[in-house]
């Protein structure tokens, strides 16, 4: 049975590189040995990706893309279809946990300066991802034609007409008519089933190749590549991801499988956050709801633009807040990478931006106040002076020394 095996693989391993690629990515792909919970969201968030893709292709041989069929075709799946209630929630839910997994993902690498010299670039991608993540759940949330959904694109998508003169017709142009109808629903659909998990996919396996070629960070902050044993040349801080962070990251997926189930079983809806109530209903052009709000994940933006009182320099201040995250690699000045060895300054600039974020999600789920619109300015501003300024206050924190060898 061995001898089969041995020869079989060889067989192979003479027309593909499969025990090669086994080496270079697994059991010979060095990575250093003080990892600690944050380098879990990875892994999890492949997971996430793989997952969604399968519960989306079981989803879309029931869905109807038209949109006198969609809400219906929904509901058939979550009542007649075997188990598609648990196929359903496991894609709704999917889609929130993404967001929190690439959030504290993202979260990471501003703790650890895991984004400066030599990995801007697999920061960069990173972002390309994160944005084909949005564009990839606003292409699905219309897709149950609930309410949400129907009047949800309609805020999104009239944002267009407020650029000048080009607005209205680009509007027209992503919906496929003067109105989101059948039209609209039909290349959302198509963009969130084809086009944008192409991308998804292609980018995540861009994004490891990437990292495999600059080595990871980690929570020191100390290039392992630095410190080689003479004779082997493998890094003295550093262990084969398999077997040690292969088993380690399956520990990781069981934690977040007993969460996600726990979710799935008991709070599928989260209280209104993960799926909104208003998107039981099925979408009427007639009746606008009296409050609209995105998904939690897109609140903080959402709060952004709104507190801007010009729509359209509301609309840039949207997208200078996801655009500033690409340049943060250069916004960076501090000579150390962790925060572990980073000053108060830095620390407190983090806090505040922490605080900021939050408070401007939970200002985008609600009914604008002009008391919550003055909170919303300030939190605006304290979260671009987070990026802006860092040039400046990331030079002169007083950073402490950093050592030659990981610590833990
Ligand atoms: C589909 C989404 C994503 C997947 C599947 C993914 C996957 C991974 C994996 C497996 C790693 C190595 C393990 C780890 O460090 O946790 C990693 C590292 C990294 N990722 Fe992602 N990632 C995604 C999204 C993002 C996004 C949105 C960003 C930032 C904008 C990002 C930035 C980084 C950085 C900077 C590292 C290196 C971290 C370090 O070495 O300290 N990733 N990613």
């Amino acid at each position: 049975m061995n001898k089969m095996l041995t020869a079989s693989l060889e067989w192979v391993d003479t027309r593909f590189p499969l025990t090669k690629m086994w080496n270079e990515h697994l059991a010979q792909y060095y990575a250093p040995k003080n990892f600690n919970v944050w380098y879990y969201f990875g892994s999890l968030a492949l997971v996430l990706l793989v997952l969604q893709i399968i519960t989306g292709i079981f989803l879309a041989v029931n869905y109807k893309p038209d949109a006198g069929l969609a809400f219906a075709s929904v509901e058939y799946i979550m009542r007649d279809v075997d188990y598609g209630w648990l196929i359903r929630y496991m894609h709704s839910t999917g889609a929130s946990f993404f967001f929190i997994v690439v959030y504290l993902h993202m979260f990471r690498a501003l703790l650890y300066g895991s984004y400066k010299k030599p990995r801007e670039l697999l920061w960069i991608i990173g972002m390309f991802i994160y944005m084909c993540l949005m564009a990839e759940s606003f292409f699905g949330y219309l897709l149950p034609w609930g309410q949400m959904s129907f009047w949800g694109a309609q805020v999104i998508i009239s944002l267009f007409g407020a650029i000048p003169y080009v607005g209205e017709d680009l509007a027209v142009w992503v919906r496929g008519d003067y109105v989101i109808g059948d039209a609209t629903l039909n290349r959302f659909f198509v963009y969130h089933v084809v086009l944008v998990p192409m991308l998804l996919l292609v980018l995540a396996v861009v994004h490891i190749i990437a990292l495999h070629e600059v080595g990871s960070n980690n929570p020191d902050g100390i290039e392992i590549k630095k410190n080689k044993d003479p004779k082997t040349g493998i890094p003295l801080d550093g262990i084969p991801f398999h077997p040690y962070y292969t088993v380690k990251d399956i520990v990781g997926v069981t934690v977040f499988a007993i969460i996600f189930c726990a979710v799935i079983f008991y709070a599928p809806e989260m209280g209104g956050y993960f799926l909104e109530h208003n998107n039981f209903f099925p979408a009427d052009p007639m009746k606008t709801p009296e409050h609209i709000s995105p998904s939690w994940y897109f609140t903080p933006f959402y709060a952004i633009l709104r507190a801007v009182p010009d729509k359209f320099l509301g609309v840039i201040a949207m997208g200078g807040s996801i655009v500033v995250l690409f340049f943060l690699p250069w916004l960076d000045r501090s000579p150390v990478k962790s925060i572990r060895y980073k000053g108060w300054i830095f620390k407190l600039a983090l806090s505040l931006f922490v605080v900021s974020f939050f408070g401007l999600a939970y200002l985008g789920m609600q009914a604008p106040t002009p008391m919550k619109t003055l909170f919303a300015q300030i939190f605006t501003i304290i979260y671009f002076a987070f990026f802006l300024l860092m040039p400046w206050y990331s030079k002169i924190d007083k950073t402490k020394p950093v050592p030659e060898r990981v610590t833990d």
